[in-house]
């Protein structure tokens, strides 16, 4: 209806809204992010650092990000500018902008690789082992950078279709799918033949294993997971309605996120233990995993594989078919901040916006595409620094800048009886002293242990 329509476009429903923020949030971040972090860390320990993370700084984080946007109804940079003045406010949009356009360059290749294990699949059941090695590769650049290219053409396309067009109709279907895809994978690996093994070592926490550099890395995990500290979200924001409820939608994408990441680790984990009982080293001398960027691509095609047949096709085929598709609705949403910053600042039509920008990453993403070794220093630099990072700024921003108490009236709106209930108690005060304070005592000390 017309009158429910801003210029910049609006969701077209409440469910939309959260849906469309819960694809952002759903990625290559949950499926293949979280397992290899749990991997890397020594398993339940992880976990739960991870989930203190995402409870006691990324809600709150991302209740900062819709209400800015919202209020502003501005990109990330445009959103600061209006609240305040100087150079800080801008500053935080454009690391932001920053942070996106780094981040893409080497998601678009990890997606890549996803979108090409679906054609990796259909030509191993079909019989042409040449093809399928080829695809298999992950070390041959040329393929990487064909794949990566092919994805940032697709988000490209979404991007120029506007907002609820493109965004909402791709997320609608596709997460039941895949939730129901995950759990029958699930049921399947624990039939198999060593998986207990995998599941006390995800389950049960071993507290001596928890360190600075777990935290840190828990902590950029949560940020990189829900999509935080770079103004993804805070844009999605912006194209809210007053009517909708920000607490609310902030606990669902949280909660589908972090449920998401906890089934694919549930599916991977035990899925190694699987692979070293058929004789496939897991293990370093340490007794550490192995969790290279690649994990994830080594272990599960031989599952598919190991189901043999039609199941084997159906699942591995469907499973990085969905895959594919929840890394496009993120890299649509990290495409978004850069673009419509063009759009906004630079008064660009979305179309020329979004190739312009589009055309940039994808340089970038050919250079990681060539040099995969790439993907782990990116990660530590913007992942784990640089999103965090940009949370910090924006928690300082809102509240000694713009001020809570005027985030809790925009809340207000959509939120009927917010000042009967705790909220208006909790969330101020951890987004003014809890959030900035875990945030800067964790880089900090990271910064410290890495120059002594
Ligand atoms: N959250 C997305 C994922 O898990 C990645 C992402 C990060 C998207 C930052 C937008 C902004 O895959």
């Amino acid at each position: 209806m017309a009158e429910h329509r801003t210029e910049r476009g609006n969701w077209n429903s409440r469910l939309g809204f959260v849906l469309a923020a819960a694809g952002s949030a759903v990625g290559l971040g949950n499926i293949w992010g979280f397992p290899t972090q749990v991997a890397d860390n020594g398993g339940a320990s992880f976990i739960l650092i991870y989930l203190i993370c995402c409870l006691v700084v990324g809600l709150p984080v991302m209740i900062a990000e819709f209400t800015i946007g919202r209020h502003t109804r501005r990109n990330p940079v445009g959103a600061f500018k209006k609240l305040g003045s100087g150079w800080f406010p801008p500053l935080i949009g454009l690391w932001g902008v920053m942070c996106g356009v780094m981040i893409l360059s080497f998601y678009l290749v990890v997606a890549g690789w996803t979108f090409g294990y679906v054609f990796e699949e259909i030509f191993y059941f079909a019989g042409l082992t040449a093809a399928s090695e080829w695809v298999a590769d992950l070390g041959n650049g040329f393929k990487n950078a064909l794949f990566a290219v092919l994805f940032m053409a697709a988000t490209i396309a979404i991007i120029t279709g506007g907002v609820s067009n493109g965004i909402e109709r791709a997320t609608k279907t596709m997460m039941p799918i895949l939730i129901v895809v995950l759990v029958i994978m699930i049921i399947y690996v624990f039939t198999l033949q060593g998986s207990m093994d995998g599941l006390r070592l995800y389950l049960l926490p071993d507290f001596t294993a928890i360190n600075t550099n777990l935290v840190f890395s828990a902590l950029g995990q949560a940020f990189f997971s829900l999509s935080l500290g770079m103004g993804a979200l805070l844009t999605y924001g912006s194209y809210l309605k007053k009517n909708q409820n920000i607490v609310e939608s902030a606990v669902y994408v949280t909660l589908a996120d972090v449920g998401i990441a906890f089934l694919a680790g549930l599916l991977i984990i035990p899925a190694m233990f699987v692979a070293q009982y058929s004789g496939i080293t897991i293990m370093g001398e340490d007794g550490r995993l192995f969790a290279s960027t690649t994990l994830v691509f080594d272990v599960l095609p031989n599952l598919f594989k190991s189901m043999g047949g039609a199941f084997g096709l159906l699942f591995g085929t469907s499973f990085f078919i969905l895959l594919s598709m929840a890394a496009l609705t993120s890299t649509i949403s990290l495409l978004e901040v850069p673009v419509s910053y063009i759009i906004d600042e630079h008064k660009v039509p979305r179309k020329k916006a979004a190739i312009g920008v589009g055309g940039v990453v994808m340089i970038f993403a050919i250079i990681v595409a060539l040099n995969i070794s790439l993907i782990d220093v990116l990660v530590t630099i913007f992942n784990n620094v640089g999103l965090p990072l940009g949370g910090l700024m924006l928690c300082v921003f809102l509240a000694w800048f713009w001020k809570s108490e005027n985030a809790m009236d925009e809340i207000r709106h959509g939120y009927d009886n917010m000042d009967q209930g705790l909220f208006p108690k909790i969330w101020p005060f951890f987004v003014t002293y809890i959030c900035p304070l875990l945030i800067a005592v964790v880089l900090g000390t990271t910064l410290y242990n890495l120059l002594s």
